[in-house]
């Protein structure tokens, strides 16, 4: 297992993360269309990759990023490419010739607004297009269709367009899951870096998306995170006692597999400048301010603020998690006692703290009135680069 920091990771270097596959296949067995939720950074797309690379008996699977799609035609042109495309085409040679066969058959010559316009001349809706598609897949074979960054098409289509054209494609695709054709030979897992939950309860759009089974994809445990960077250490040949390494642990809290990464890769270059300074658990106060000074690696937990929300909820937001990066912690009266000065009301004041728990920024895990954050390296680096 090689240290990749920041890019999707795959094969030997995904660090299996058995419960969260297992409880996912449960899932699909079960027949559940699924939401990946995580904040970001946490795993859920190398987790997407994993199900792609390594399917069970039976399914075949197609990831899909749909984060560049700013409408409703621009998003179902990349679920109809990506049943089109030669990989796929190729992949299910191996696993089923009959469905290779009748994808292959089905000609789609443009997908535009008014649909989909197929080899024969016939034009269809989206919907029913797709349900032509998989109308004869081979009933034992199920199709996963994974929507990685569906939450930010919707956003986008917020943004660009309207409201309504954002509800269309979650009723679409709710009518999807609930057409029985359909749901017996496809399932749908969507993941993405901003919250889909947030983002449709921002519209009122909540009891679209509520027949989804939501599976959570936690931090690593504290044995896990030992082991896995126990791992780390071996594979960059770097020596750190037991101690040292929960000391690591303690800093990072908030046990994502990234910032374990990011700080291994930290005291790789420290063990390279003085080979001394790792036996020391201040080299972990060292590696974790190097970490921080990596602006891209941190710069869209506050850009995303920006762009998701009115100049009123963002200031908010960044007023209160200024305040959380000072002090620590945060009593949510004195959160809601700083609303009013940004025009918002109680409610949306609550709405807004839930989006920013819900998105991964802080909890109020151990005390229902308290906020922190949830990592000790964000904080830092939001008070070093927002805060100050
Ligand atoms: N199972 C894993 N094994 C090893 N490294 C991992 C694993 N999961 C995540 N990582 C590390 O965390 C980083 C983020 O992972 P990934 O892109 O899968 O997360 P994500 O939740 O999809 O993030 P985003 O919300 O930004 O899309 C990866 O670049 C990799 O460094
Ligand atoms: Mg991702």
């Amino acid at each position: 297992m090689k240290n990749c920091v920041g890019q999707v990771v795959r094969g030997d270097d995904f660090w299996d993360r058995t419960t969260e596959l297992e409880t996912i296949w449960d899932a699909i067995d079960s027949g559940s269309h699924i939401l990946l939720v995580a904040p970001r950074r946490v795993g859920k797309t190398s987790i997407m990759h994993k199900i792609k690379d390594e399917p069970k008996e039976g399914y075949i699977v197609i990831y899909i990023d749909t984060e560049s799609a700013d409408n409703e035609n621009e998003f179902w042109h990349k679920i109809f490419n990506a049943m089109q495309e030669e990989e796929f085409v190729n992949r299910l040679k191996s696993k089923s010739k009959k469905l290779c066969e009748r994808v292959k058959n089905i000609r789609i010559k443009k997908v535009s607004a008014s649909g989909v316009k197929f080899g024969d001349g016939q034009t269809l809706d989206y919907l029913a297009a797709f349900e032509t598609l998989v109308k004869d897949l081979e009933i034992d074979k199920k199709l996963i269709i994974m929507v990685d960054e569906f939450a930010q098409t919707i956003e986008n289509i917020i943004k660009y367009e309207d409201i309504k054209n954002a509800n269309s494609l979650l009723k679409a695709h709710r009518a999807l899951r609930q057409n029985q054709k359909v749901s017996e030979k496809v399932t749908f897992i969507y993941a993405g870096s901003i919250g889909l939950e947030s983002v449709v309860s921002k519209i009122n759009s909540i009891k679209i998306i509520n027949d989804l089974n939501s599976i959570k994809v936690l931090p690593l445990s504290n044995s896990e995170a030992f082991k896995f960077v126990s791992q780390l250490c071996l594979s960059t040949k770097i020596e750190l006692r037991e101690e040292v390494i929960y000391h690591l642990l303690n800093k990072v809290e908030w046990l994502i597999p990234f910032y374990l990464q990011l700080l291994i890769q930290e005291l790789k270059i420290l063990s390279r400048e003085n080979t001394e300074s790792l036996s020391d658990a201040s080299s972990i106060d060292i590696a974790i301010d190097k970490a921080l000074e990596h602006r891209s690696y941190f710069e869209s937990w506050h850009t995303k603020l920006k762009e998701s929300f009115s100049k009123e909820e963002y200031l908010f937001a960044k007023e209160v998690l200024n305040i959380i990066s000072e002090n620590y912690t945060m009593e949510s009266s004195a959160i809601i006692n700083i609303a009013a000065k940004h025009s918002l009301d109680e409610d949306e004041a609550k709405d807004m703290i839930r989006t920013l728990v819900y998105d991964g920024y802080i909890n109020n895990n151990e005390n229902p009135k308290v906020y922190r954050y949830n990592s000790p390296i964000l904080r830092q680096w939001w008070n070093k680069n927002v805060a100050n």
